[in-house]
Parts: C-alpha cells; sequence; structure tokens
C-alpha cells in the first residue's frame, strides 16, 4: 500500500507535527507501505519531501534539495498526489493519507474535506467530527446535550463589548479559563485570577480566533482515554496528568518538567470503567470514525466532567496516545496497521 504522510501545516502546533509525523514515519513498516512525504509550511505551501525523518524532525527539511512543489487534487481524474513536472502534470496514486497535522488547517476538516472530494480514504475523523471537536465551544455544547457535565461557560465573539463580556464572566468565580475557541496544545489560553487578567486574557485569546470561551475552573484533575474506530470502537487504559503549575500548557504538556502523567491513572477500576464508557459516549456523540484522544476532568466528588477532544492527538514516542494504546497491548507499529485498516474499511 502507498501511504501519503502528511507534515508540518498552516497552524500554530506546526512544530508539534513535525515530531508526531517523524514518529509515526518511523514506526510505519517499511516492508508493508511505500511511503510518499508531503510538507506542507507554515505558510501553507506543499511540497513531495524525499529526505530523512531526522530533517523532518528538526524542521530542516524545507532546504532538502528533494523538496517539489505538490498538492492533492479534489479532481477525482487525478487523485493522488500531483506534481508539476515541465509543463505536465505527474500524478501519484496513493491508497490512503495519513494526516499528521494539528490544530487548523490539518485536524480542524479543511484538509479532511478535500480528501472525501478526492476520494481517498484517510486515517482519523471524517470532515464534520474534525469541525466539531476542533471547535471546543460547539462540541461542548453536543456534549452537554448528551447529558454529560461540561464546565460552565460563556462564549465571547469579536465583535462583542469587552466589558460586558466580562461582567457575564464574573460570577463563574475566579480563576476563569479563557481559551480560543477553535485552538490546540494550549496556545492562546490564560488561568484568569481577576478582572485585569481575565481581560488580557480575553485579548489575547483573540489573537488566536474570532470566538473565545470563558469557562469556570474544575477542581480536580485531568484524565485522558485513547480511542479507536468507529461504530463500537476500542477504548484503550486510561492516563492521569498530575499537575504541579496551573495548568497543563504549553511548555508542561511538551517538557513535562512539573507534571507527570500517569499511566495507568491512579483511579479505580470501578471508576476507570466509567471514564473509559464517558469517553466512548463522548466519541460518539461527537461523531468520530478514526482516532481520537478524550480529556476529561475528574472532581473533587468524582464527577466526570468534559475538557476536550484532539482528533489527531500528539503522536511522538514519548505522546499519551500511542502510549496509552501501548499499555492496552497494542503497539505502535501495531497502531499504524490498526488505523491504516480503519481508513481502508
Ligand atoms: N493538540 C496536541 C497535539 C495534543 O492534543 O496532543
Ligand atoms: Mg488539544
Amino acid at each position: 500500500k502507498t501511504v501519503a504522510v502528511l507534515f508540518g501545516g498552516c497552524s500554530t502546533e506546526y512544530d508539534i507535527s513535525l515530531k508526531s509525523a517523524a514518529s509515526v514515519i518511523d514506526h510505519l513498516n517499511a516492508s508493508k507501505y511505500d511511503l510518499v512525504l508531503i510538507g506542507i509550511t507554515k505558510e501553507g505551501a506543499w511540497f513531495r519531501y524525499g529526505g530523512s525523518t531526522e530533517e523532518i524532525r528538526d524542521d530542516r527539511w524545507r532546504a532538502h534539495s528533494s523538496c517539489i512543489s505538490s498538492f492533492i487534487s479534489p479532481s477525482r481524474d487525478l487523485a493522488g498526489i500531483v506534481e508539476l513536472v515541465g509543463t505536465e502534470y505527474r500524478v501519484t496514486p496513493v491508497d490512503v493519507v495519513f494526516p499528521v497535522l494539528h490544530g487548523k488547517n490539518g485536524e480542524d476538516g479543511t484538509v479532511q474535506g478535500l480528501l472525501e472530494l478526492a476520494g481517498i480514504p484517510f486515517v482519523g475523523c471524517d470532515t464534520l467530527s474534525s469541525a466539531v471537536c476542533m471547535d471546543k465551544g460547539i462540541a461542548s455544547q453536543l456534549v452537554k446535550a448528551a447529558g454529560i457535565d461540561v464546565a460552565q461557560s460563556i462564549t465571547v465573539y469579536a465583535e462583542d463589548d469587552l466589558y460586558t463580556a466580562v461582567k457575564e464572566a464574573e460570577p463563574l468565580g475566579f480563576p476563569l479559563f479563557i481559551k480560543p475557541s477553535r485552538s490546540g496544545s494550549s496556545f492562546g489560553i490564560t488561568k484568569a485570577y481577576d478582572k485585569l487578567e481575565l481581560m488580557n486574557g480575553i485579548q489575547n485569546a483573540f489573537l488566536h480566533d474570532t470566538k473565545v470561551i470563558i469557562e469556570q475552573n474544575i477542581t480536580g484533575f485531568e484524565v485522558g482515554c485513547a480511542v479507536l474506530g468507529h461504530g463500537d470502537p476500542m477504548i484503550a487504559e486510561v492516563d492521569e496528568i498530575e499537575l504541579q503549575g496551573e495548568f497543563f500548557d504549553y511548555d508542561e504538556k511538551y517538557s513535562l518538567v512539573s507534571s507527570k502523567i500517569h499511566l495507568p491513572a491512579r483511579i479505580s477500576e470501578e471508576m476507570a470503567a466509567k471514564v473509559r464508557e464517558t469517553s466512548k459516549l463522548i466519541y460518539r456523540t461527537l461523531g468520530c470514525t478514526g482516532l481520537a484522544r478524550v480529556d476529561m476532568f475528574i472532581t473533587e466528588d468524582e464527577c466526570i466532567v468534559f475538557n476536550e477532544v484532539n482528533t489527531m492527538p500528539g503522536f511522538t514516542a514519548a505522546s499519551r496516545y500511542p502510549n496509552m494504546m501501548r499499555a492496552s497491548h497494542i503497539s505502535y507499529p501495531e497502531l499504524m496497521d490498526q488505523l491504516i485498516q480503519h481508513a481502508l474499511a
């Protein structure tokens, strides 16, 4: 099978994607798959790449001489990777695309829509569920309608009056979380302890999105669940984030200097079963079709509260999703095989 791996992307999570994709490429069994690598720059230009995974990981891939302008055509008579050679188009057909892209322009339904239009099977969630999960506000409303607890929140739009927004948010009680509705890896998120921090936080979040969510703080701890497949998906072992700082921000996510991931989570078997059951309900409610990491909180009084769903979670060898799968006896290469099988099913 020919697998096209997409990496990079016009997104704030470009660097994470490079690391995730390098790891995915390293774990795709070379005797089973022919790989076509497509790098997307931060500016959104697509290139076919023929160098090493190390140069992807360190963001040196673009300097490589083997970078050729390429794209995926939505036209089914050109289905595959298209390159302009001289005055002619050269098309490399692919069996499946693995878009290892995080955040905007990759995990948000845009690339998924392009691939659906082109009729090319791909790994991960479809257009609708990718778009829905990318928008924290919309995802949370759907999950709430399914009877699952969510943090109380208000939504602010760029056109709204800032002072009115602050007045409406205050009754939720400090500290408050301010989040761009569509963002990843905690970019643009602030935890605010007073009015001034709240105002600054809202303005900061608007640098990332035109829609901002102000959420009540959930006291407790965060757990995650790796889910794979569709219909009756497989739910892996639950993990837990032990936090030292204020929240699991960008630096902590990728350095784990003071935070710790416990796998399995330090919760009772009964609680773990509940978390897994809730993950499945969330996954199905949001229409997820390939894989996702469902993030939730467990409160002090043992309630499960929805946080968010990542339809293309971090995929480095140290990332939570592959680790949770490994804890459920699915090795990284086996995980790659299963994801591709699901894409082709
Ligand atoms: N958005 C990052 C990649 C994650 O959830 O793992
Ligand atoms: Mg995320």
